[in-house]
Order: structure tokens, then C-alpha cells, then sequence
């Protein structure tokens, strides 16, 4: 038998404690250090991280880092007859696995100008794990500045930003039987649902899959899931139909998952809860937290001096007075539109927070005039 000297035993337990409250100060002391970087760039160079501001530099050698996002490579484009692109991505290690039925925001440069949009992942959790690959269903929008010119803006071999996967439209934990509405490029979340899951649970699922004649996209994928899978059947139907068919035949207790337009996602909503049946709904965006009672304030940016109201954001504000402020994703995610905040109070939508009102950097996009303001874009 090994015995373990009282010396030993207390020589390891020194190291321990030393070891652990080495580590423990390391990690302390870079969060401080990364807190003052971070708050002398914001002080000096305008940006929100000292990372971001060496973002061109580190950028020399490896394409489209960007400190707050994950790097992508375009590994195939297939775009159909139908309005729909699919997007397949390679992408670096260490990208936080979504869960089936999550979205991301990818950032693309074109023309020297940062677009970013959310997208839905389309493919497995577990496809990822095998090769880092992800698939995008994108629906090209013939008006759309980003989705309008998708196959000049997205070539294969080119680098992109992902964030890590965001939203709580994900299959719950139940047994109980599932009916899955989807419309449109709603259809995405769902395939990945049904791809990730259809093997593990037992409940019989429903899909109906709603879009125009012909546009109807992973037609394929779902006939092979229904003949893998006895469990699961669909139906694709256009707007008509779906109309004139009943969804719920009959009343028992069921999971109801919705993904579409928000006028479709209302009236399945009504009708589910109306029978009591447990219901989840995929929401993009935050629901902004305006002041009801209208007001105009005065904002000044260089030498002009605009009315504003404060109905709207003061990105759209601002773009509606075509004033030259850039957009990205849009809901306070990419930092585009940031801008320093000479004077002035802004509430923040997402929150209902109120700035100071002094100096400060703002997102446009999230960002509602509280009083009148002096902006440096
Ligand atoms: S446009 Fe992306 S944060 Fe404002």
C-alpha cells in the first residue's frame, strides 16, 4: 500500500491554493486591464472595445475578424428558381452550437459597407458538431438591399461574420402530440427542429407548411423525414387552403409551434390558446418601448439642425431625412449605426434605460429622443 506523507499532503495542498489564487488574480487583473482598454477607446477613439479598434490591423491576416463575432467561410451557394438562396457555411471552431430552431445575425462586407441580417439556421445541431458547417435558407426580396442582390453580395470562398445563436424558439421538453405551422422562409426553424429531434421523441408532429405554388423549399428533406419516421406527416398548402382547411381536428391537449408572418402568427395564436393548447412563436425582434404621447425635438448634427418626433427611432429618423447614417442588423446588435452623443437625453428601446446627458456613444437604432439632441455621426 502507498501511504502519503503529512509533509506531501500538505506540500500539495500549498501548490493548490497557490495555483487556484494565482488563477483567480490572473483572471481578475485582465478584466481590469480589459475594462480600462475598453473605456479609454470608448474616451479617445470612439469605439466600444479596445479589440474592436484593432480590428483593421488583426483583420491583415485573417479576413473579416471582427471582435464580437465569429468567422465564417462561404462553402456553397444554391440559389433556386423558387425566391430562395441556401447558404452553406464553414465555420471557425469554437462557434457556440445553436439550438435547433435559433437564429444569428451574419455581417457581410460589400462595397466597403457592413450589411447585417438575421437569419434562421437551418440545418441540425448535430450536422454542425460533425463537419462546423451551417445551412441558411435566405429568401431573396426583389426590393430587399441586402437579400435583392444576395448573388452579387455572397460568393463562395468569401469570409463573413456570424454571431453566436440567439432566441427561445425551440422544441420544449413534453410528450405531448406537436402541430407545426410554418410560412414562407418560417419553414427554417422548423427544419431544423425536425431534423435535430424527429429521433428522439415518440408524440406524432404535424407540419403544415404554407407558401405560394411552386416555392415550397426542402420539399425533399421533409418526404425523407416522413418516410424515416412514421411519427411525423405534412401538408404543403398555399394561403387559400390553409384558409379553408381545418388546422386542429380535434381537441386534444397539443404543443402548437408558429413561424411566419406576424398576421398568421396572431390568428394561430388566438385559435390555440382558445383551446387551451401550449403555444410558442419564433420573435425576431424586441418590442420597442415608445412614449405614447407624441413630441418634436430639435437635433443637431454639424451644421444642420433637423425636427425630429419621437415616434420612431433615430436611425429611422434620420434615414427618413436622408441623412448619411448606416444600418446593419437594425435591433442593436452590429454596432453600425453607433454614433457619439454630443448632448441630450436618449431612452433605450430595448430596455426603457435613459442616457446621461452628456457625452456618450449611442446606437442609433435602438435609441429614442428624449429631449433635444447634438449627434456626431
Ligand atoms: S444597426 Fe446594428 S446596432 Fe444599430
Amino acid at each position: 500500500m502507498h501511504y502519503v506523507s503529512l509533509e506531501n499532503a500538505r506540500l500539495h495542498l500549498y501548490f493548490l491554493e497557490y495555483t487556484c489564487a494565482l488563477k483567480f488574480s490572473l483572471q481578475v487583473y485582465s478584466k481590469m486591464i480589459s475594462k480600462c482598454f475598453n473605456k479609454m477607446s470608448q474616451w479617445f477613439f470612439h469605439h466600444h472595445s479596445f479589440a474592436s479598434y484593432l480590428e483593421p490591423v488583426v483583420q491583415y491576416w485573417l479576413p473579416a475578424w471582427r471582435s464580437d463575432s465569429y468567422r465564417g467561410k462561404v462553402i456553397d451557394v444554391e440559389h433556386s428558381d423558387s425566391n430562395y438562396s441556401l447558404v452553406t457555411l464553414k465555420l471557425q471552431r469554437g462557434w457556440p452550437v445553436h439550438t435547433a430552431g435559433q437564429h444569428i445575425q451574419l455581417t457581410i462586407e460589400h462595397n466597403g459597407r457592413l450589411l447585417t441580417r438575421t437569419f434562421t439556421v437551418a440545418s441540425s445541431p448535430d450536422l454542425y458538431k460533425q463537419d462546423q458547417k451551417i445551412t441558411l435558407l435566405i429568401k431573396r426580396q426583389k426590393q430587399g438591399q441586402f437579400t435583392g442582390q444576395l448573388a452579387e453580395i455572397i460568393k463562395i470562398d468569401q469570409w463573413l461574420n456570424i454571431s453566436k445563436a440567439q432566441g427561445d424558439f425551440v422544441l420544449e421538453k413534453s410528450e405531448l402530440p406537436i402541430t407545426m405551422i410554418a410560412a414562407g422562409s418560417g419553414v427554417t426553424p422548423i427544419i431544423s427542429m425536425l431534423s435535430q429531434h424527429l429521433s428522439t421523441i415518440k408524440q406524432s408532429v404535424y407540419l403544415r407548411y404554407i407558401a405560394s405554388h411552386n416555392q415550397h423549399y426542402f420539399v425533399d428533406l421533409l418526404s425523407q423525414l416522413r418516410a424515416q419516421f412514421s411519427h411525423f406527416e405534412f401538408d404543403l398548402v398555399d394561403r387559400e387552403q390553409h384558409k379553408n382547411m381545418l388546422l386542429f381536428t380535434n381537441e386534444q391537449l397539443r404543443d402548437v409551434y408558429c413561424c411566419g408572418p406576424a398576421s398568421l402568427m396572431n390568428g394561430i395564436k388566438l385559435k390555440a390558446q382558445a383551446l387551451g393548447f401550449n403555444y410558442f412563436q419564433e420573435q425576431f425582434s424586441f418590442t420597442p418601448m415608445v412614449n405614447l404621447q407624441q413630441q418634436e425635438f430639435k437635433v443637431s448634427l454639424g451644421t444642420n439642425e433637423l425636427t425630429i418626433t419621437n415616434q420612431r427611432t433615430l436611425l429611422e429618423e434620420l434615414e427618413h431625412q436622408q441623412q448619411p447614417v448606416i444600418r446593419g442588423c437594425g435591433i442593436g446588435v452590429c454596432h453600425q449605426c453607433q454614433c457619439v452623443k454630443k448632448r441630450g437625453i436618449v431612452k433605450d428601446i430595448r430596455t426603457g434605460d435613459l442616457s446621461g446627458a452628456g457625452e456618450q456613444l449611442i446606437q442609433l437604432c435602438v435609441s429614442q429622443p428624449i429631449s433635444d439632441l447634438e449627434l456626431s455621426i
